[in-house]
């Protein structure tokens, strides 16, 4: 059946609800330093995060993650609204910082204790969770002694990750190493928009390899830990189109497409690092024997978390890789000015099942921010976040029906989040969340997500 009757004019693109599969994993999706607060409770300690967010400057209206959406506190609230919106898994990070207080060394009962309490009860609750162990909020006490360029923080990373799978493995079998390694490197080591800040290709390239290192030592560690483990990466990818047909754009298009997909897929299948784009960067990557099969170790699922489509052009004077984003003309766009092109995750997915032999693929995030008001009755009406879900849905049913084997889609988010450099002004939830009160409201696409799900379920 298809929803196109039930659905909103503005969100009447058909979703081929049969295509997708019956134990399709209906999610939602958060991360640790954007939502739980308790920033220095039961010995959490700081984080790069809680470091750049006391940069003059560095976030909008001077927002940090102290308190955020109380998550630590009102776990149990949250749950019952991720049962409200029907769906069956839930994608969350651990907070390193919080498990292992001084990025290495002895766990921290208390933080693996709150990790332990949350799976219960989403198991309890009939919700598969699913662990992301690095979602950008490393351990300040590791970045004083190098942070990502330095190797030693990749071997750090597995110990921390052996630790709670130890403790979360005989429950939890959906499990990520990293998320959207390209933000930790590109824009917290090259564009400085992100903690730690910095603005250094050489730190940057070296942080890219360590990560991706990280995230190969970290699958072992698991598997070791817990062997049914199923381990995966999450990438953020855009498609990548160049502005004009000169041969400088196309020549751009392909560095882009090489900064923000090729770098990150090509080493995790076996192929290395792109020769292109390591002559683009000219820094010398910090290998030693064994480090490619490790970066390759196997996979048994590939993250794909989309939000917008890339239209570049050269840009020679500017930093690596020497393209930067144009707007298209006229495209519609979200709050946070990125262009909507549900298609872009059709073809994304293709490309990871075609290009990259995906066996199994899960959306971890898409989703949009807008500006929403709340009603004098209370109620929050996002037409615009509906339609985009439903858009986006429906690109992914259409890539199943083509033979891709996506297993989720994880909607971003969960609840409205410090979305990092922004703050607390870009709202991507599905739950509006008063941050006065910490009142939360399910909004229309919230509503709309439910009836898609239950829909799914009936059909
Ligand atoms: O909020 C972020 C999330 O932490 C990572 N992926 C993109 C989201 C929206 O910007």
């Amino acid at each position: 059946m298809t929803l196109s009757e039930s659905l909103p004019a503005e969100a009447a693109t058909a979703i081929d609800l049969a295509a997708l599969p019956a134990d399709f994993a209906w999610g939602t999706a958060t991360s640790a330093y954007q939502i739980e607060g308790a920033a220095d409770e039961d010995g959490r300690a700081p984080s790069i995060w809680d470091t750049f967010t006391r940069v003059p400057g560095a976030i909008d209206g001077g927002h940090h993650g102290d308190t955020a959406c109380d998550h630590y506190h009102r776990w149990p609230e949250d749950i019952v609204l991720m049962r409200q919106l029907g769906t069956n898994a839930y994608r969350f990070s651990v907070s390193w910082p919080r498990v292992v207080p001084g990025g290495d060394g002895p766990a921290n009962a208390k933080g693996l204790d709150f990790y332990d309490r949350l799976t219960d009860a989403l198991l309890a609750a009939g919700i598969e969770p699913s662990v992301t162990l690095y979602h950008w909020d490393l351990p300040q006490a590791l970045q004083d002694r190098g942070g990502w360029p330095e190797r030693a923080t990749a071997e750090h990373f597995a110990a921390y990750a052996a630790l709670v799978a130890e403790r979360l493995g005989d429950r939890v079998t959906q499990w990520a190493t990293l998320n959207e390694p390209l933000c930790s490197a590109w824009i917290g080591h090259l564009e400085g928009r992100m903690a730690p800040g910095l603005t250094d290709l050489t730190a940057a390239v070296r942080a890219s390899y360590h990560l991706l290192l990280g995230h190969g030592l970290a699958a072992e560690a698991v598997r070791d830990a817990a062997p049914g483990a199923r381990i995966g990466i999450v990438n953020n990818l855009s498609t990548v189109e160049p502005a004009t047909g000169s041969e400088a754009d196309r020549a751009a298009a392909r560095r882009m497409d090489g900064h923000v997909n090729r770098w990150w897929l090509d080493p995790v299948h076996g192929r290395g690092f792109p020769a292109d784009m390591r002559e683009v960067y000219g820094v010398d990557l910090p290998e030693r024997p064994g480090d490619p099969a490790t970066i390759a170790a196997r996979l048994d699922w590939i993250g794909l978390n989309y939000y917008f489509p890339q239209i570049v052009t050269a840009d020679p004077a500017g930093p690596a890789p020497h393209a930067r984003q144009v707007d298209r003309p006229g495209a519609p766009r979200t709050g946070m000015g990125w262009e909507v092109d549900p298609h872009g995750l059709e073809t994304l997915i293709m490309r990871l099942y075609e290009d990259y032999g995906a066996r199994r693929i899960h959306i971890t995030e898409n989703g949009s921010s807008y500006p929403d008001t709340v009603a004098p009755d209370g109620t929050v009406h996002d037409p615009e976040r509906a339609a985009y879900l439903t858009s986006h849905l429906a690109a992914c049913a259409r890539a199943v029906r083509r033979g891709a084997p996506v297993a989720g889609y994880y909607a971003w988010s969960l609840l409205d989040n410090f979305e990092w450099a922004y703050g607390y002004d870009k709202r991507f939830g599905l739950v509006h969340v008063d941050y006065a009160t910490q009142r939360r409201t399910v909004k229309s696409s919230g509503r709309r997500y439910a009836e898609v799900i239950a829909a799914h379920r009936t059909r």
